[in-house]
């Protein structure tokens, strides 16, 4: 048995190559892309979906086919023609595949690599032998042997610093049962909520109080873990002003599911309008604490104000709860 090669069989490729082609960019299964690296993720599920789509065609439209073609007329008893496999078919279909498959990993490093992937090992600035002891560092440890520190290594690789700028704002991300705090170390805001300004590189330092959380933006298309004693890093471009979820990508508990928050990206007046009023919030807040001092003399009210200030609850909140309430 041959491979089977005549006009038919490639007019049917040529229409599975372009309809694969077409719905690898016509899903429609992506939210929005609010940033820069979002077109780097999208570029590689596009084209898994591309080749998805191709293999699934390719799959069903045999089977489709041969059910067809090969099915029991009435009358026929005969058996089937023997057969002993087919060389040039199996070579074929391992082949395919396996180059597919190495195509695939090339191209989820290359933007594994392009959105920071190994440079929050070298951001840590971690010495080369604890360097060498973290998981996903096996390409550092390889390459050791050129004697320079696992930083440049990892640089060299391909951590590429064109790509990771220096940010112009870092924020300081806690995860912790069931909430995101925020915090804004150039200004002292705190946030429940996470503000960022459109066109501008923002890294993030996350870490967390409790258990594994994992901070996630699907509009972003940015992911990473929040782990307690360690801090990691996500470095992304806002693109589109908006709103977007933030969630809580690790099972962390009963409350796991509405482990929820917004980001909000804002053009950079807006943004430093917000930052301005934040801190406003913030010494009111510093007042509040000093009369607290004095608990006796205030309501319940008055006395829990600062720490719900500090929980992202505001008045509006509040008010939403009193009303609720009646
Ligand atoms: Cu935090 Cu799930």
């Amino acid at each position: 048995m041959k491979i089977p090669s005549n006009i038919s069989t490639l007019l049917a490729g040529i229409a599975l190559t372009l309809v694969s082609l077409w719905f690898g960019q016509n899903h429609g299964l992506l939210p929005e892309a609010a940033s820069e690296e979002a077109s780097l993720v999208d570029g590689l599920f596009n084209m898994m979906m591309t080749i998805s789509t191709g293999l699934f065609l390719i799959v069903e439209g045999v089977i489709i086919y041969c059910v067809v073609k090969f099915r029991r007329r009435p009358g026929d008893t005969t058996d089937g023609a023997p057969m002993h496999g087919n060389v040039p078919l199996e070579i074929l279909w391992t082949g395919i595949p396996a180059i597919i498959i190495l195509v695939i990993g090339v191209y989820s490093f290359e933007v594994y690599n392009a959105m920071g992937g190994l440079d929050p090992m070298a951001a840590h600035g971690m010495p080369q032998q604890q360097a060498m002891k973290m998981p996903g560092s096996a390409i550092a440890a390889t390459l050791n042997q050129t004697d320079k520190p696992a930083t440049q290594i990892a640089e060299g690789v391909g951590a590429t610093p064109a790509q990771s700028p220096v940010p112009d704002l870092e924020i300081e991300v806690t995860g912790l049962q069931f909430a995101w705090i925020f915090n804004y170390p150039d200004s002292g805001v705190v946030s429940g909520e996470l503000h960022v300004p459109a066109g501008n590189h923002v890294k993030l330092n996350i870490s967390a109080n409790d258990v594994i959380h994992a901070f996630w933006v699907p509009e972003f298309r940015i992911k990473q873990d929040a782990i307690p004693g360690r801090t990691t890093q996500l470095q992304f471009t806002p693109k589109l002003v908006g709103t977007y979820p933030v969630i809580c990508a690790e099972l962390c508990g009963g409350y796991h599911g509405s482990m929820k928050t917004q980001v909000i990206v804002e053009t950079p007046e807006e943004f430093n309008a917000w930052i301005q009023s934040q801190q406003e919030v913030a010494n009111s807040d510093n007042l509040n604490r000093i009369v607290a001092l004095n608990p006796q003399e205030m309501s319940t009210g008055e006395f829990l104000a600062p720490y719900a200030a500090e929980m992202g609850i505001n008045s509006d909140t509040l008010a939403q709860l009193q009303h609720s309430h009646h």
